[in-house]
């Protein structure tokens, strides 16, 4: 009798704690059977029209590494977003990128509304890196009326900002709020996955950041913090190079160098519903 309740309790712990089913909002995660054209087509996992630089498609950037899954990915794969020099999105001469958004995102969709938590998990590429350089925005939440970030993950040397050791991910609050404050930060180190979730409270406008690597299941790093995270808008994942320097509008000046072939590999991306608390730790 013991031994059984204490297992019994054991286990309703360990599933509280760790292997939660919350409620989706939305599911990034891919599998293995879709090939990089089929980011092209309609489909249920992310936008085909953008965001890529004119006159390409994502099946010129998106890779698939034969590589293990990260931690939310039990029956799916990861996906690589490359830049290159024809990485120029809507005549932003400034910027290489491209990012994916979600398929469901409108930017006035309930992703943006109640209390949602945004999964993510990011790795280098070791044969496509980075040049440290630069400011990258790898993950953002864009607002609906495009006035702002109002959470955004950076890595490089991130203009305005007095930044250590540029090999480090940067997690920001809403950059309108002098440049954004760090909510997080972590060494983004080489042959291992990051992953993030982020609670977002729409109606308490704070977030929650909760953090692992490799197979190690999430804890929380940071309380919930006064962010205004108001204003709606699309979650993009993937690869934006801001130039080194840039005036007035970076979007349009400023330096990039040629010859670029550059990428990050992502995994695990959905969201889920924590209006009841329910964020999960693990798969
Ligand atoms: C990194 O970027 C800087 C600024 O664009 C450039 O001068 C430098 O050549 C780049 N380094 C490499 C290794 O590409």
């Amino acid at each position: 009798m013991f031994p059984t309740n204490l297992l019994t309790l054991s286990f309703i712990f360990t599933s509280l704690t760790f292997a939660q089913d919350c409620t989706l909002q939305f599911d990034g995660r891919i599998p293995g059977t879709l090939t990089a054209a089929g980011f092209d087509a309609t489909n249920q996992f992310f936008g085909s029209g953008n965001v890529f630089g004119a006159g390409l498609a994502f099946s010129q950037l998106i890779q698939l590494p034969a590589i293990a899954g990260s931690l939310f990915d039990t029956a799916t794969v990861p996906l690589e977003v490359t830049i290159s020099d024809q990485s120029i999105f809507n005549a932003q001469t400034g910027f290489r990128r491209a990012e994916l958004i979600p398929a469901s995102n409108s930017g006035t969709d309930a992703s943006t509304t109640g209390i949602k938590t945004l999964h993510f998990s990011l790795m280098k590429d070791a044969q496509r890196p980075l040049n440290l350089s630069h400011e990258y925005q790898l993950v953002f939440l864009e607002s609906n009326d495009f006035s702002t970030n109002q959470v955004v993950l950076k890595t490089g040397t991130v203009l305005g900002k007095a930044t250590a050791d540029p090999d480090t991910l940067q997690l920001f609050g809403n950059v309108n709020d002098g440049g954004g404050k760090v909510l997080f930060s972590t060494p983004f180190a080489a042959g291992a996955f990051h992953n993030f979730a982020v609670t977002l409270d729409f109606d308490a406008l704070t977030t929650q950041v909760f953090f692992s690597t490799g197979a190690a299941p999430l804890k929380a790093v940071t309380q919930a913090v006064a962010n205004d995270v108001s204003g709606q808008g699309q979650f993009h994942f993937g690869v934006l190079k801001k130039p080194t320097d840039g005036g007035a509008d970076i979007t349009k000046s400023g330096f990039q160098e040629a010859g670029i072939d550059e990428g990050v590999i992502f995994g695990g991306i959905f969201q889920e519903d924590s209006s009841d608390n329910c964020v999960s730790l693990s798969a």
